[in-house]
């Protein structure tokens, strides 16, 4: 069994999306480890988001996710981390297709491709990394 990082974004939680990602995510099969309100700091957060340090995005994404609280939550089940992705869909909310995360519920966005509702780790490693910044007492 195999466990991943998701988190609701300031948009998922400023519009009350949070049960429909817990929903959906127990509706499936997978249990909770951890799950936390928290407004995060910058530090964490240009950890969090290392690979992308330098890009034209990362100041935007970041000054968004400092936005309003999170909700950080470690989820657990067989390959939870490439069916996690799958339910989020495209990054870009424009191009997720129709029953994912991203492409039911992202349309309060405007063009912000940043303000995607969720995030949730791509990799074994990535979910390693980023569980140990979110939760490292797990
Ligand atoms: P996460 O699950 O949030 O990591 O999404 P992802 O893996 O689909 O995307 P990626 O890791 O490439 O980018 C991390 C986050 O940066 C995305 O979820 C978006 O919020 C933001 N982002 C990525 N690419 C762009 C972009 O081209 N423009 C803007 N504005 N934001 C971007
Ligand atoms: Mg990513």
């Amino acid at each position: 069994t195999e466990r991943t990082l998701v988190l609701v974004k300031p948009d998922g939680v400023r519009r009350g999306l949070v049960g429909e990602v817990l929903s959906r995510l127990e509706r499936r099969g997978f249990t909770l480890a951890a799950l936390e309100l928290r407004q995060l700091d910058r530090a964490t957060l240009e950890r969090h988001y290392e690979e992308h340090r330098g890009k034209p995005f990362f100041e935007p994404l970041v000054e968004f996710m400092l936005s309003g609280p999170v909700v950080a939550m470690v989820v657990e089940g067989q390959r939870v981390i490439e069916t996690f992705r799958a339910m989020a869909g495209a990054t870009d909310p424009v191009a997720a297709a129709p029953g994912t995360l991203r492409g039911d519920l992202g349309r309060d966005w405007g063009l912000k491709v940043q303000q995607n509702l969720v995030h949730g780790s791509d990799s074994p490693e990535s979910a390693q990394r980023e569980i140990g910044i979110f939760f490292p007492a797990l």
